[in-house]
């Protein structure tokens, strides 16, 4: 069987990391103080009472939505290039430090514009922080901004249409868009204009559906052009759809911490791993907001073989399908596989 050794040696991808879900609470405090922001008082919510309450907080999260409001409220302190690129590279440090090698990294720029901070301020300082990791650890990285589909269409449009966004996609600053935020009662449909356009600028698309809407939310974002599916899990609802991404090839992200965090899943043992291994399905699996929602990509690894007691070529065959699901080039595949 799998040890931990292993699987830290194993040559990991992760897709599904929202960069924001990385600020830590210690961190939040002390960006908090020196970019004074101020935090909701202890008195209307007693979590803000000090990193340790807030931590502890975080561990009993009843839903999604619970969790985006503490996950929208912290990254309010994050305001300069330097704070983005500090994140980034804390991020990619400890990712490396656990075996990743090629790392597709989350952010939501809608968050970030409405509190008046530009596109390209995060855009350059994540960059920054990729630039060096890259140059320190090898590590390869790709940005991924995320629309929100808890605000309109019309938004996203906005944004998209931007000179900032614009001429970075232009420059393939970021290789493709997804969509994330609360999932039930905002179905993809509206954003179909978007996701089109998208295409058309030659970025690549994917889409959170499928954790905690059902599987018609994964079979309508693969009708607008997704090539990849963040979460995903409750494709087993739907058993002709589960052929059809193993046929297809289509890589479901999933997120196995953050779904028993997030109440989408009573343990890990309940994500369909095993079926989707004897399936065929191709998935990668993937931390999405660790210091929210149970921790970091090997505590995801470890909590899947608790659960499975995957052999080691099982393993293997996991991060081949990670490697392959990536974005990356074919020549970067090569000397990751
Ligand atoms: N789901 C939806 N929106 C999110 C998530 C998630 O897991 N993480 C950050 N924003
Ligand atoms: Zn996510």
């Amino acid at each position: 069987p799998a040890d931990e050794a292993f699987l830290r040696s194993l040559p990991k991808c992760e897709h599904h990391l929202h960069i924001e879900g990385a600020l830590s609470p210690e961190v939040l405090f002390r960006l908090a103080t020196r970019n004074s922001i101020p935090l909701p008082s202890p008195s209307s919510d007693p979590a803000y009472t000090s990193p340790t309450t807030l931590a502890q907080r975080y561990k009993s999260f009843t839903s999604l939505d619970d969790f985006l409001a503490y996950y929208y409220r912290g990254m309010a302190v994050l305001l300069h290039p330097a704070d983005y690129e500090d994140l980034t590279y804390a991020y990619l440090a400890r990712a490396h430090s656990e075996g990743v090698r090629h790392a597709e990294v989350f952010f939501d720029p809608q968050a970030h514009l409405e509190r008046g901070v530009d596109f390209d301020t995060v855009l350059s300082g994540m960059r920054a922080g990729c630039a060096k990791a890259e140059a320190e650890f090898g590590t390869s990285t790709l940005i991924i901004p995320c629309f929100l589909r808890h605000l309109p269409a019309d938004d996203a449009w906005t944004v998209l249409q931007s000179e900032a966004f614009r001429a970075a996609a232009e420059r393939r600053e970021f290789v493709g868009i997804g969509l994330d935020s609360s999932e039930a009662g905002f179905p993809i449909a509206p954003f179909e204009k978007v996701w089109r356009a998208t295409k058309g600028m030659g970025l690549r698309l994917t889409a959170h559906a499928g954790e905690e809407g059902g599987a018609e939310n994964i079979a309508e974002a693969l009708r607008v052009g997704c090539e990849r599916i963040d979460h995903g899990v409750r494709i087993v609802e739907d058993a002709e759809l589960v052929e059809r991404v193993a046929r297809e090839k289509i890589m479901l992200s999933v997120c196995p911490l953050s779904n028993v965090a997030l109440r989408v899943k009573k343990s890990v043992a309940e994500v369909p791993i095993r079926e989707f291994l004897d399936r065929g399905v191709r998935f990668s699996i993937n931390s999405d907001d660790p210091e929210y929602l149970g921790g970091y990509i090997l505590d995801s690894y470890v909590a899947v073989q608790e659960a499975f007691g995957l052999s080691r070529d099982e393993w293997k065959t996991i991060c081949r399908y990670a490697i392959e699901g990536s974005w990356c080039g074919q020549d970067r595949k090569d000397v990751l596989l």
